[in-house]
């Protein structure tokens, strides 16, 4: 995996808990420009690698701006991310998106907290290409709430703060209704605000149309899993037991794939499907990639066909 060492130029309290942090390289080369939605990996001072959206504007090359919200259950990620100071150095990956703006009348951007931060590059694109887009931002109090000032002023957001969850879905609801059908919904945030925004929203626009973007991993039953083997493109075949994930084989017969969270989440190993039919377990691919069936992550899907033939990316 290609990494950058980048400095931390500028680090900024943006809300509680939560820091900004504008990383540059110490050479002056560009670090952008990026695909709005993107997302790296970023190597911590205790080597842990955690992803977070890029949350500058998606065009400006010179900089790179990240915001790390401090887990309270963190294992040494996000917290040691609040250590760091300006002038410290960090290693980054290459950017990658999992969240693209596709094409749409309108488009309606729904965050959930944190979750605004990759809502705001796509209004940034959104905004320069002349694109109509609405952007909600639902958070507990404007305290915890980073950017509100920002997207409030630059993109007209909506700030609803304070808002009960058991009342979100009326509010979403009145949006939902002005919505023409081929309207796209983009939303980030915690997983059950995700969930009421899809079922708010899929059954006005499809649920292909509603883009979600995960940072949290799926509960994943896998009391039924099976064996199965999975051929490569270069014909190579291995036996995946049932207690061990494509990428492990591989891994374990010395084929390096390239891959980050291992939970599903981030699409760094995503890979192509032959033949076969994918168990897609991941929190990264879209309705319409999964439904495809050409594209699976092999660090937690598997297969509901005795055979898979997949080539690596
Ligand atoms: S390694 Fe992150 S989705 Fe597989």
């Amino acid at each position: 995996m290609t990494r950058t060492v980048v400095r931390v130029a500028e680090v900024r309290q943006e809300a509680a808990g939560i820091r900004a942090l504008r990383l540059v390289r110490d050479d002056g080369a560009p670090l952008g420009p990026y695909e709005a939605g993107a997302h790296v990996d970023v190597v911590g001072p205790t080597g842990l690698v955690r992803q977070y959206s890029l949350c500058s504007p998606p065009h400006e090359p010179s900089s790179l701006l990240i915001a790390v919200k401090k887990e309270a259950a963190s294992r040494g990620g996000s917290a040691a991310l609040h250590t760091v100071q300006a002038g410290d150095t960090l290693e980054i990956g290459e950017p990658r998106n999992l969240l693209r703006i596709a094409d749409a009348a309108r488009h309606v951007l729904v965050a959930g907290g944190v979750g605004v931060t990759p809502l705001l590059s796509l209004a940034y694109e959104l905004d320069r290409r002349g694109a109509e887009f609405e952007l909600h931002y639902f958070a507990r109090a404007r305290e915890q709430a980073a950017f509100a000032d920002l997207v409030a002023a630059e993109f007209g957001a909506r700030l609803h703060f304070g808002v009960p969850r058991a009342e979100q879905p009326t509010l979403l609801k009145e949006v939902a209704a002005d919505l023409p059908p081929d309207a796209r919904v983009y939303t980030c945030g915690p997983e059950g605000f995700m969930a009421q925004v899809g079922a708010v929203f899929a059954p006005v626009v499809g649920a292909e149309r509603v883009h979600v973007e995960h940072f949290v991993a799926a509960e994943i039953d896998t009391s039924g899993d099976r064996p199965f083997t999975v051929e490569l493109d270069t014909g190579e075949v291995f036996a995946v037991p049932a207690d061990k994930s494509i990428l492990t084989v591989l891994g374990e017969n010395g084929i390096e794939v390239f891959s980050s969270c291992e939970e599903g989440i981030c699409g760094s190993c995503v890979s192509g499907v032959l033949e076969g039919e994918p168990d897609h377990r991941d929190n990264c691919l879209s309705a319409a990639d999964r439904a495809a069936g050409d594209q699976m992550a092999l660090c937690v899907s598997r297969a509901k066909t005795p055979r898979l033939k997949i080539e690596l990316y």
